[in-house]
């Protein structure tokens, strides 16, 4: 019997690249969509004409009936939200009995990892979703006070100790931290509600995905939270905890790297970041910064930028200002907090590094459609980065240390505005011909081939370049 295979499609910036919306055009190729790292921290919404579907934990695919979704090892598993999430995609008409499998290995986000992740996340300006906790007992396994990382087959197969266990490390949490008003009983009676009815779904054979690949299908996996957020390869700390680099599949997602066929990497034209961290490309450096983690508390937020006048943002001289139209432009607020997201130019030095790092063999570019809204600033052309000048040598790589990106100094070329709305098209040798040569070039200083491009939020806004 011929063996299947297995692709990886990662995000190569820093997050919300759109990597859902590939995987909803692509995932028939496939017959199961497999996460291996990260949780609820993730964050893809896809956009259908029934409305907005929010997905955090559960794989892309879920429009695919015929294909499987599968919660690997490497991931951790808040309950609650699964449950939230699950009965949501219900409400599209979606079930996922028989369809969602979670490895019995992944680890669970217990009520303590949020408390903490609510406590210490500030700095990092993590997702309080409690997943740095979570990781960090899964390093740590056991303390004088009992055992610490505890997964789902742990709690399966010995729920009332396990049960027990979970809710002395939320007491000895809020002792350790003098927390008031918790309801620890309260907060055991959820926990445990959202574990009954995450239960069914538990995948006990560690060869469950092993078996169906050896048997001819073909998985894709879909990396959550990007390339420069790995927790050894990015600017620690402001990263997340999980490896999400392409290679992590073969950890995180239990298959061997024996199958692999290819990796996919997903970029946008015009980038963003949230929380805290370098960002190279910003549009108005350390003035965005600053000004988007303060409008974490929504003092910025959407609701409040979009009161400004996209146009007079957009005829400023200052960079900081037409980045500010272009969060707009591009909806770039956090799906679920609202924070204003960071926005920067297309940075090629940093996407060859993020390709060349993690061995991308085809590239997708989203929100190409964003570009056109250049035409209407007073900048010579479409900005992005085109050398990094580090101590006055160029370096074709992105350091991994703060101090080190923040010192970097960018180099800034322009391509040819147009000025043509393309969401409509269909067709990549219709894009108008300043926008291909843009495309060319990121093929080339890439070194890698273009799969496709988004040209608009919608899930059919997109053209496939063959
Ligand atoms: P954590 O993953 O919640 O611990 O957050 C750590 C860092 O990763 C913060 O800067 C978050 O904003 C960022 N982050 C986590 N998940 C995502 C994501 O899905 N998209 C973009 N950024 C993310």
């Amino acid at each position: 019997m011929k063996a299947g295979y297995s692709d990886v499609l990662i995000g190569l910036q820093f997050g919300d690249e759109g990597k859902a919306k590939v995987i909803d055009i692509i995932g028939k190729n496939y017959d199961i969509i497999a996460r291996f790292n990260g949780g609820s921290n993730a964050g893809h919404t896809i956009a259908t004409s029934q409305g907005k579907i929010a997905l955090h934990q559960i794989p892309a695919g879920i429009f695919y009936p015929k294909t499987l979704l599968y919660i690997g090892s490497g991931c951790v598993i808040n309950f609650e939200k699964l449950v939230t999430e699950i009965e949501s995609v219900d409400n599209f008409g979606i079930k996922l009995g028989g369809r969602l499998f979670i490895s019995s290995q992944a680890s669970v986000i217990q009520p303590h990892h949020l408390l903490i992740d609510e406590i210490i996340g500030k700095a990092i300006g993590t997702t309080k979703n409690g997943i740095g906790p979570a990781y960090a007992d899964k390093a740590l396994r056991s303390t004088e006070k009992g055992i610490v990382n505890i997964r789902f087959g742990d709690l399966a197969d010995n729920e009332e100790f396990f049960l027990k266990q979970i809710k002395k490390n939320l007491k000895d949490t809020v002792a350790e931290y003098n927390l008031k008003n918790i309801d620890v009983p309260l907060a055991m009676e959820n926990f445990k509600k959202a574990y009954i009815k995450i239960k069914p779904y538990i995948q006990k054979d560690s060869l469950f995905l092993t078996r169906l690949v050896e048997s001819g299908k073909k998985v894709l996996f879909e990396g959550a939270q990007s390339f420069m957020l790995d927790v050894t390869k990015g600017a620690v700390p402001y990263v997340t905890s999980s490896n999400t680099a392409a290679g992590a599949a073969y950890v995180g997602g239990d298959l061997s790297p024996h199958f692999h066929r290819k990796t996919i990497g997903v970029g946008k034209a015009i980038m963003s970041r949230v929380g805290n961290g370098p960002f190279v490309s910003e549009f108005g450096g350390e003035k965005s910064e600053a000004y988007c983690i303060e409008g974490g508390g929504n003092k910025y937020g959407k609701e409040a930028e979009q009161k400004l006048s996209v146009e007079e943002l957009l005829q400023s001289d200052d960079l900081f200002e037409i980045g500010r139209a272009l969060r707009m432009l591009g909806d770039e607020y956090g799906a679920s907090t609202g924070r204003p997201r960071r926005v920067g130019m297309l940075d090629l030095v940093q996407l060859r590094y993020a390709v060349r790092s993690n061995g991308v063999d085809l590239l997708w570019l989203n929100k190409c459609d964003l570009l056109s809204d250049f035409s209407r600033t007073k900048l010579k052309g479409i900005p992005f980065v085109s050398q990094y000048i580090e101590e006055e040598k160029s370096i074709d790589y992105v350091p991994s240390s703060n101090v080190r990106q923040r010192r970097i100094k960018r180099e800034i070329e322009y391509e040819k505005n147009f000025p043509e709305k393309i969401r409509k098209l269909r067709n990549f040798k219709d894009l108008p011909k300043n926008l291909l040569h843009l495309l060319a070039r990121v093929e080339s200083d890439t070194g890698c081939e273009l799969l496709g491009i988004g040209v608009g939020s919608k899930r059919d806004e997109y053209i496939l370049k063959k």
